[in-house]
């Protein structure tokens, strides 16, 4: 199991599966869930390792460094810590 530790929850999630329907327990705001709206678009605090390489779609919007889209992403194992980019 992975788990994605967000401000005030914590969310387990199978590994090497996507990280969306633990976002979405846990609250992040979602809108086309295809990589194109960036309504998901969440900060690794830390973890980033344990996270999939960037996709096409994710490479394609350009994120800054650090930055995901949990429509996209995929966690691989062990703990990241993250939040969305609405909660700065
Ligand atoms: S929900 Fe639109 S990019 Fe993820």
């Amino acid at each position: 199991m992975a788990t994605l530790q967000f401000k005030d929850k914590q969310v387990e999630t199978p590994d090497n599966e996507s990280i969306q329907l633990a976002c979405q327990e846990a609250d992040i705001p979602f809108g086309c869930r295809s990589g194109l709206c960036r309504t998901c678009e969440v900060i690794i605090d830390d973890g980033e390792e344990n996270l999939s390489k960037l996709n096409k779609l994710e490479e394609q919007v350009d994120l800054p460094p650090k930055h995901r889209l949990a429509c996209q992403c995929v966690a691989k194992k062990g703990i990241i810590k993250l939040h969305s980019v609405f909660d700065e």
